[in-house]
């Protein structure tokens, strides 16, 4: 019954208006649920999506932004709320914006990948998403998903429990977003067009930015570093969201512990350290108590860095902690930072983050999928678009398909109004080879094939996948992303996988529940989850070069029986290619 009681915030006006068709008996409807305090609100918002200016690193620059702001509106809801956001592109570029992580049940429509579940929103026109919190708490984020404009398109999505249900833990004090960025001081879309252009790897970032900001520790910085002050005895609660395009993250606040309490909008068992590591894509909630001497303490941020003889963005962003009287004139204190390829911190870490008690894992598997992942080669003639080492083209693949998006029509429109020749369903459930995936891989193996290939599965069906990493070129650490689910991981390990000895080790008891999954470098990772959400569901390297080279593939999921298994109809204003 609460499910009908929507109060609708007038934000401008600052005052609740009640729905004039309410009737004496919606009226009780809504003091019962007031009574049991689990009514769900909906909030409007409009993104005007347009370029800015901003100065970083000692110069000016044009950048996209949402509402003038650089990162762009942290969005506050309840678990059960709905979000009306109406996405006007003032922007000389075609975008959409993403709700990274929000499950979107029975919703594509509103999830937002380019060319995936709708088209673009061209310059001029706009797009409004609608869509329900359902059954998450803890905190997402939304970014662009339109080629590299995510770089300065994004912002927290924080979603509390529901009113008057508590966090799992003492309510913090304070509660502050720490999203990590990346910054590059050249065009985004210029950098990424060039690339494409050549073959070769695009340029590296200039900055790791906290909240949009470098820190103390870049030139002509300082004024805008990201501040936090506290009380002693404080204690906050820091989410923290990697929304960096291309690079995976250590985060560590310098003499603070940090607990960890969800990842990805799902609560964890708690656990203490001294460093997280996030992939881009994932979030971390953290708990920290100002517990130290007063002073000054730095919040800091480094790339994580995998592969081999890449280059890579190897500045340090800071955010300054201070107690509140103590002398801002003192140096703020410095973490140590792991080292950038200290994979063994990061497996350490990162097989700490389990459920908090017994959850239901799928057991019997319908669909048991392979997929060998990482990066390719596409031989081409010498020449200025032929970059890439030794004479190629970059690319990237899973099970050696190199996905390439369709242009005339969004693949969830193609699927739901049978347009032929978008995409086929004929991607493979294991790799077309076999081969010593994280061995010495044969030169005849490196190079994919370009597709469009979804794999279809049918409604309620168990999946399982184990994510396979090569070493075409490298291993690499990868963050996979699944759009409209959350996937338990069961397993991780290094080298290949085998299934006879690994899968007796699965934790089916209390894995972790995520929507991003970073495979070990040179190691694989084993997922399940109930296919139970209809619709198109892109799945791909959160990376952004590596998306851009064809590391990505999409699940059709069928629809279910009866309404509540059934895609909704498609919104009137999607936007039409
Ligand atoms: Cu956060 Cu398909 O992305």
């Amino acid at each position: 019954m609460c499910g009908v009681v929507v109060i609708e915030l007038n934000f401008k006006r600052k005052q609740l208006i009640i729905n004039r068709t309410m009737s004496g008996l919606f009226l009780i409807s809504l003091l019962l649920c007031l009574a049991s305090t689990t009514f769900a609100e909906t909030h409007y918002h409009q993104f005007n999506v347009q370029e800015i200016a901003e100065r970083r690193l000692c110069r000016n620059h044009r950048i996209v932004a949402v509402n003038g702001q650089f990162p762009g509106p942290t969005l506050e809801v309840r678990n059960g709320d709905s979000l009306v956001v109406k996405v006007t592109n003032s922007a000389p570029y075609n975008v959409t914006i993403h709700w990274h992580g929000v499950r979107q049940l029975r919703n594509p429509w509103a999830d937002g990948p380019e060319y995936v579940t709708q088209c673009p929103i061209r310059p001029g026109g706009s797009y409004t998403y609608r869509f329900t919190i359902t059954d998450q708490e803890g905190t997402l984020w939304w970014h662009a998903h339109s080629r590299w404009l995510r770089t300065t398109v994004y912002g927290a999505l924080v979603i509390r429990p529901k009113l008057g249900s508590p966090y799992p833990f003492p309510t913090p004090k304070i509660e502050f977003p720490v999203i990590l960025g990346e910054w590059w001081d050249r065009k985004v879309i210029s950098v990424l067009r060039q690339a494409l252009f050549t073959g070769a790897a695009p340029n590296i970032s200039d900055a790791i930015t906290i909240n949009g900001q470098p820190g103390d520790l870049f030139r002509c910085s300082s004024q805008g570093t990201t501040r936090l002050s506290v009380k002693k005895g404080d204690t906050v609660l820091l989410r923290v969201i990697n929304a960096a395009l291309n690079q995976q993250l250590f985060f560590s606040v310098a003499n603070h512990k940090l607990t960890v309490v969800a990842t990805d909008a799902v609560y964890t068992k708690q656990f203490t350290t001294n460093v997280i590591m996030l992939g881009p894509g994932q979030t971390t909630d953290v708990l920290l108590t100002a517990d130290q001497q007063p002073g000054r303490y730095y919040m800091a941020a480094r790339a994580y860095e995998s592969a081999r003889n890449a280059p890579f963005d190897n500045t340090t962003a800071t955010a300054i902690l201070e107690y509140k009287l103590s002398a801002t004139t003192s140096q703020p204190v410095l973490p140590q930072l792991p080292a950038y390829n200290d994979t063994n911190t990061v497996t350490a870490f990162s097989n700490q983050i389990k459920s908090p008690g017994k959850v239901i894992v799928p057991m019997k598997i319908d669909e048991n999928l392979f997929f060998a992942v990482g990066l390719g080669f596409f031989n081409c003639s010498p020449g200025p678009r032929c970059q890439g080492p030794n004479n190629t083209r970059f690319g990237a693949s899973m099970n050696n398909v190199s996905f390439v998006l369709p242009k005339r029509a969004s693949l969830l429109q193609a699927y739901t109004q049978n347009i032929p020749n978008i995409y086929t369903t004929d991607f493979p459930h294991v790799p077309p080879m076999q081969f010593d995936y994280t061995g010495n891989v044969p030169r005849g193996l490196w190079q994919p094939v370009k597709g469009t290939k979804l794999y279809n599965l049918k409604f309620g069906s168990n999946v399982q996948i184990v994510l396979q990493d090569t070493s075409i070129f490298s291993t690499e650490d990868h963050p996979v992303h699944l759009h409209g689910y959350h996937f338990y991981i069961v397993g991780q390990g290094f080298g290949n996988f085998n299934p006879a000895t690994n899968t007796a080790g699965f934790n089916l008891v209390d894995p972790p529940q995520r929507n991003t999954i970073d495979v070990p470098v040179g190691g694989w990772a084993a997922i399940r989850f109930v296919a139970d959400n209809p619709g198109v569901w892109f799945m791909h390297c959160h990376i952004d070069t590596h998306l851009a080279w064809g590391f990505a593939m999409a699940f059709i999921v069928e629809n279910g029986v009866g309404e509540s298994e059934t895609l909704l109809p498609p919104p009137f204003d999607l936007p039409q290619c």
